[in-house]
């Protein structure tokens, strides 16, 4: 026995079990047990077959990608090697799959002879998540099983299929109800019996055989928008394509050589880095795993207005019964209504059933009486940006909760030191900002304050997880993490717009990097009016900074954004796509003159490098404030709550690809333009000065 491949023989079976917790990956050591007791089967005249199985509820989850990138160790085989060696044997070979079977699992399994699986099982190929594509012959073996409509489903989306869809599929010979391995001992045992020759995945043409390319065709084109900028998406549709124009032996040289250079492309390692960024979110350095967190078994919600009725239908979605309190009846009506017309929406657009609409009004009750929520374990205040109405809403909590309750606020500027002030329950309040619309978008900033208890925190990283969105824990500042570093980008883009440059030109360079929209297109989407007034709240805090006029102009012709069908952009009735605008090019080409500057061209280089890297340096200040614990929780919230692009991995992960010392150089030269806007982080210049990137700094 190795340590992480169990091995028996049952009566003429050898019985290969991978034993490596928690996934099952296949690593160096499991790639080297599994084909030492292949041979040792192979050479064995007792065995007349071998089953593979996994120990626990997972099959194989997929390579170890931590060993990426790592030298492959003197007498460990290549995953393709071994699953040539497998296919190959003369004996049978029955995999009984115990649990889910992704990536090199899935391959595994398909180089085996027979697959039998328990019913709950999943299989997939999600490589391309990691921004790279099968590399053990997926691509080639996979539509020979199931045909390749669904093979590019699987492999070009990502998204694994259940065992019955498996089954009928042709990917699952049989599906075990009862005692997996013993059926599977059995029918390896009928097969070695049988004296046929072991039906081998890689000689089934038939369903790769006059495959109509339209097929690979449609597919590109499907894809192209989502995908844009990437290569993995499109390069699994082209190695599966080579399935049916090459014989299988060139498909997976293809296959290999494809592999092995997007395995080492920035797409691969920032998608790869994200995927470990998001483990590492939900670590927070001082506070246990064990730690006692509070029960949520209900919950408050105060304010009904845009964010209130989105938050409420996240615990009710979650099967957590809500009480959403409003000022009055007609506030409170005119609140809950909008929660059933969006409830409704998702109904008739097919994306929930309506007994689960049903199901969720059932859990949404409100109120105008404080008294009504005294038991409830959390309570999220979002009700109107306002020092003073929060203080006195947190008072009123304070006194009317039980203690226990925790009390959140979802301000998105506000200080929550100050609020928990006015408590004495200061260790029990904390902040919960979610981002707009608050049913849909996946990010959760989780405020921590100086007097927030560590089980409020592991409570309401816990509660993030509950509600099925993504935690980051941030600290009190103005604007938390996402939003302080997006003004100062948008800001310094009205800048680079009152200088020469002009909207939608800027919102074309970043949608092309991959974000899902400029800074202008997303002002129009969120109100002008909004941005404009979190900017005459900033002018207290930085009113000595050049001031945006250019929003100022825009604000004052009463065009809001999508709101009122104009704002820097023009909108047609009921589009949401907006067109340029000549109004708004003839007011910024005045508000150049107005501010003395001659409009100079940008380049498409100048403006992604002055957006990005202001933004970088923000996210510099940021980390080492102490306001994020990680440069990579930074990423996670650029991506969940803005749509950084995976495949750059956000913005710190970008700024170590690029290289600190470049960035810093930048960062000065912007300073010098900019300002104290851009005023060069300390922490930037010391890593730069360093040769370290921002993944070697962890705020302690
Ligand atoms: P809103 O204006 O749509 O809704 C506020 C609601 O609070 C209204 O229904 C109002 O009747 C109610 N309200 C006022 N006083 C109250 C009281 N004493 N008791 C109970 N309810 C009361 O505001 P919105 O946009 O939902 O914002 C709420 C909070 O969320 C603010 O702190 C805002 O900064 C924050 N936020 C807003 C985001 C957005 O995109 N709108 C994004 C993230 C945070």
């Amino acid at each position: 026995m190795t340590d992480v491949i169990n091995f028996e023989e049952k009566g003429g079976i050898g019985v290969i079990t991978i034993n490596n917790p928690p996934a099952n990956a296949i690593s160096f050591a499991t790639r080297k047990g599994l084909s030492q007791y292949l041979k040792a089967c192979m050479n064995d005249e007792d065995c007349k077959a071998v089953v593979i199985t996994g120990e626990g509820r997972i099959f194989v989850a997929g390579a170890d990608i931590s060993e990426f990138g790592k030298e492959t160790p003197e007498g460990v085989p290549e995953l393709e090697d071994l699953i040539q060696d497998i296919e190959q044997s003369p004996k049978p070979v029955v995999v009984a799959m115990n649990g889910l079977a992704l990536g090199g699992g899935m391959e595994l399994a398909m180089s085996c002879h027979y697959r039998l699986a328990a019913p709950t099982i999943e299989v997939g190929q999600p490589e391309v998540n990691l921004g790279f594509i099968p590399g053990g012959g997926g691509t080639q073996r996979l539509p020979r099983l199931v045909g390749v409509e669904l093979a590019l489903e699987m492999i070009v989306i990502g998204k694994p299929i259940d065992a019955k869809r498996a089954f009928e599929a042709g990917a699952i010979d049989e599906i075990v109800e009862g005692d997996l391995l013993a059926r599977a001992i059995e029918f390896a045992e009928e097969k070695a019996d049988s004296g046929q020759e072991p039906r081998r995945t890689s000689e089934l043409n038939e369903k790769v055989t006059n495959i109509d390319p339209q097929i690979f065709e449609d597919w590109r084109k499907k894809i192209a928008k989502k995908s844009r900028n990437m290569e993995s998406p499109f390069e699994c549709i082209n190695t599966v394509e080579t399935s049916t124009t090459m014989d299988f032996k060139a498909g997976l040289e293809n296959e290999r050589a494809v592999f092995v250079r997007l395995r080492d492309s920035n797409e691969a390692k920032s998608m790869r880095y994200m995927f470990f960024a998001e483990r590492t979110v939900a670590k927070i350095p001082d506070i246990p795993k064990d730690i006692p967190i509070q029960k949520i078994n209900k919950s408050a919600i105060i304010g009904s207005g845009t964010m209130g009725g989105g938050i409420a239908m996240n615990f009710a979605n979650a099967g957590i019964p809500v009480v959403v309190v409003d000022v009055d009846q007609v506030s409170l009506a005119a609140g809950l209504e909008k929660v059933r017309n969006n409830y409704a929406g998702s109904v008739s657009s097919g994306r929930i059933m309506q007994d689960n609409m049903d199901k969720c009004l059932n859990l949404i009750s409100g109120t105008t009486d404080y008294k009504d929520i005294a038991d409830v374990d959390i309570v999220i205040e979002a009700v109107f940006e306002d020092m003073d109405l929060k203080k006195k809403i947190f008072t009123e909590l304070d006194k009317v909760c039980k203690p226990e309750t925790i009390l959140a606020s979802n301000t998105s500027t506000l200080n929550i030191n100050e609020i928990a002030s006015v408590t004495k329950r200061p260790d029990k309040v904390c902040g919960t900002h979610f981002f707009s619309p608050a049913n849909i978008m996946k990010l959760l900033e989780n405020v921590r304050t100086e007097k927030s208890s560590k089980a409020t925190i592991a409570t309401i990283m816990g509660l993030a997880k509950i509600i099925r969105k993504t935690g980051v824990l941030v600290g009190v500042g103005d604007g938390f993490v996402g939003n302080r570093m997006l003004h100062i980008s948008a800001r310094i883009a009205e800048f680079m717009v009152e200088e020469g440059a002009l909207p939608w030109q800027v919102d074309k360079v970043i949608y092309d990097f991959g974000f899902p929209m400029g800074p202008f297109a997303m002002n129009d989407l969120a109100g002008v009016d909004v941005r404009f007034l979190i900017r005459q709240e900033q002018k207290k805090l930085y009113g000595s900074r050049r001031q945006s006029v250019i929003i100022d102009r825009v604000y004052e012709t009463g065009r809001y954004g999508q709101k009122t069908s104009a704002g820097w952009y023009k909108y047609a009735d009921g589009i949401r796509k907006g067109e340029p605008d000549q109004i708004i090019e003839d007011l910024i080409i005045r508000t150049s003159a107005e501010l003395g500057y001659e409009r100079r061209k940008f380049s498409n280089k100048e403006i992604l490098e002055t957006y990005l890297y202001s933004m970088i340096n923000t996210g510099a200040k940021v980390l080492e404030e102490g306001l994020a614990i990680r440069s990579s929780d930074i990423d996670v919230i650029w991506h969940y709550g803005y749509g950084f692009p995976r495949y750059w991995g956000g913005p710190m992960f970008y700024a170590d690809l690029i290289g600190l010392p470049e960035v810093y150089k930048k960062v000065c030269d912007l300073n010098k333009k900019y300002g104290d806007w851009v005023e060069p982080s300390n922490l930037l210049k010391r890593l730069a000065e360093e040769g370290k990137g921002f993944k070697d700094f962890q705020f302690v």
